[in-house]
């Protein structure tokens, strides 16, 4: 979604921006711009990269030590030059770039129009600069207060930055519902969406909190209030974050790495608290309210995406190892459809950015009925991490490619780490089997690094398929969900419509698609339902589908039935969905390369949804 950089202090401040930008680039966008003070107040924006934003700048004047970027993705008004940020306000003496949504826009537009003002573009963004300046002249304010009042007249979400011809000494940046970020450096401030831009300059950062706006000066303390000017104390915080994290690291595409990148993250998200020598699972950031789990009647878990196909495994895995019962809602669903919700609920909530709206709508919707909330988020910081009454980091690093790969197996692996540790305190687990689960955890980064050596001959698979239209992918029990993200990697990427089903589900439907053209893949793996995946494969069969499972190691009953079977090391069924997720992570990555797809950021996609 929109990014946010800013910049002043006494660097030039044009190619900081430019840097922060392309940093940014993996959040997902349409369009970008820059606007850079000098004695001018130059703007520079356009449809399309960052790259072709500076080609568009070209010789153009990019002076001045204070400036603001923007990468946009479009809400109101299609992405084009003109709605591109930063928006000049009517006089032209003030810019803004935004974040959100500001919903009471149209409302505001129709009375500043009726007071003469006429507006270049079809943003939300531009009613907004329209209106600070207003509230400014007409009241002879300081810049800050005009923001600050202004701010108490819109709903919605944002985080903007706003800076003034006539101020060339201070930034003011304000958030709610979207995430920002202020790096100190000594004499100089860095302000972005997230830390990706800051990490080379600064590892003091305050994250600015719902409702408070900042008072950046390019010498001097920064200084926090909120909208209803109460002070604040700025929170310092050191970064944890490193730049070899957010770069690619010789790999082609960040996907690529970050798939690649599993059996490590998955082992950083079980560090310290998996030990299954001693027969200990341990997860800190819950301690206290193990009760909570342990009353509880119900578990819902709330997500989008693949992180609600993480809650799915979850579903799987809680019902399975803890005997409580739970649920699992798509968050935009679940905060507007009057849910039932009782004191004694757990719900998890799971986000790889810990910045989607809807996932944070339905926690505060949940909270506010008595709850207790608990996340899984992979951004340290996060608004969802904040919002929560506790939780889980899923350790797995900054994922930058669009499609979620190593969050995914993260977000698995912290669920299971959970799930044992509560059935453990429940007694709803053998100690054998405890144990037995704990030790077959601890290999699965291994099991992973030998799937990851199948590349080449997934690849080849690739390229049989790359031309399909459609494509089904069935699971059936622990892998039903694995199914439903194979299907969401494939899609997402390479534009190949494809869908996932519970493998039984398929005669009820799906099946009058099946004919030669039709790949399907289908997890196969040894196991409760096995069985019967095979039979579902001999239906496909029948109808001349095309299949490519993917089986335990050493199966050679399905390869006879298959057109190619990936073959992956055997693990527990409880575990299958981390092993084999991967082979079609990989499958959807070749494809889309093959297609001549932009994999890391893909069109219409966005990274971080802050917009409901
Ligand atoms: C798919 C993907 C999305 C996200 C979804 C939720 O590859 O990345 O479906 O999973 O937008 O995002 P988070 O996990 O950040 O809440």
């Amino acid at each position: 979604m929109c990014g946010i950089v800013a910049y002043i202090g006494d660097r030039k401040a044009y190619p900081i921006l430019v840097k922060g930008l392309h940093r940014l680039e993996y959040r997902g966008y349409d369009s970008a711009g820059v606007a850079m003070l000098n004695g001018n107040l130059n703007v520079y924006k356009c449809k399309g990269k960052v790259s072709d934003l500076e080609k568009f700048i070209g010789d153009g004047t990019t002076d001045g030590t204070i400036g603001i970027g923007h990468t946009r993705w479009a809400t109101h008004g299609v992405p084009n030059d003109v709605n591109a940020h930063p928006h000049y306000s009517e006089s032209k003496n003030l810019v803004i770039i935004h974040n959100g949504i500001i919903e009471n826009y149209a409302a505001i537009k129709a009375e500043l129009k009726k007071r003469g003002h006429t507006f270049l573009s079809d943003t939300d963004t531009e009613v907004l600069i329209h209106l600070i300046e207003e509230i400014q002249k007409n009241d002879s304010l300081k810049l800050g207060e005009a923001v600050r009042q202004a701010l108490n007249q819109v709903v919605g979400a944002y985080a903007i930055v706003v800076m003034s011809k006539s101020n060339p000494d201070e930034l003011v940046a304000a958030k709610k519902g979207s995430p920002m970020v202020i790096g100190i450096g000594k004499g100089e401030f860095f302000i972005a969406s997230d830390a990706t831009p800051i990490v080379e300059y600064t590892k003091n950062v305050v994250y600015l909190e719902d409702e408070e706006i900042a008072f950046i000066p390019r010498n001097g303390e920064l200084k926090i209030k909120t909208i209803k000017n109460r002070p604040k104390t700025p929170s310092v915080q050191a970064l944890e974050l490193n730049l070899e994290a957010i770069e690619k690291g010789g790999y082609d595409h960040f996907m690529l790495k970050e798939i690649y990148e599993q059996p490590r993250s998955i082992k950083d998200s079980m560090r310290g608290r998996l030990n299954a020598e001693k027969g200990i699972v341990n997860l800190g950031g819950i301690a206290e309210y193990e009760q909570k789990f342990l009353n509880a009647k119900r578990i819902i878990f709330i997500a989008c995406g693949t992180s609600w196909h993480a809650g799915l495994v979850g579903e799987y895995l809680f019902e399975d190892l803890t005997r409580i019962p739970v649920e699992v809602e798509y968050a935009s669903e679940f905060r507007y459809r009057n849910p039932i919700i009782y004191e004694d609920d757990v719900v998890i909530a799971i986000s790889q950015s810990g910045e989607t709206a809807d996932t944070l709508a339905a926690i505060e919707l949940a909270k506010s009925k008595g709850a207790t909330i608990v996340g899984i988020c992979n951004v340290v910081g996060s608004s969802i991490a904040r919002a929560t009454h506790a939780g889980s980091y899923t350790h797995a690093g900054p994922e930058i490619g669009v499609a979620s790969t190593k969050a995914f197996t993260a977000q698995v692996t912290v669920l299971t780490l959970m799930a044992l540790r509560i059935a453990q305190r429940k007694g709803t687990i053998s100690s054998t089997r405890f144990h037995q689960l704990l030790s077959e955890l601890e290999s699965i980064p291994a099991k992973i690094e030998k799937v990851l050596k199948l590349n080449e001959q997934i690849k080849t698979i690739a390229s049989k398929y790359k031309d399909s239209s459609n494509a089904l992918y069935l699971g059936r029990g622990f892998t039903f969900p694995v199914a439903l993200e194979g299907a969401l990697k494939l899609k997402e990427i390479s534009y190949i419509h494809a869908e996932g089903y519970p493998a039984a589900e398929m005669k009820h439907g799906p099946i009058a698609l099946i004919d030669e053209e039709m790949p399907v893949f289908v997890i196969a793996t040894k196991g409760g339902s096995y069985e019967k995946v095979v039979s579902n494969i001999q239906e496909v069969k029948a109808r001349k589908g095309k299949i490519i499972a993917i089986v335990s190691e050493g199966d050679e009953h399905v390869k006879e039935m298959a057109d190619y079977t990936i073959e992956i090391p055997e693990t527990d069924e409880i575990l299958v969905p981390l092993v084999s997720v991967v082979p079609l992570q990989l499958l959807s990555y070749h494809v889309a390369v093959m297609r001549g797809c932009n994999v890391d950021q893909p069109r219409n996609l966005a990274k971080s949804v802050t917009v409901e």
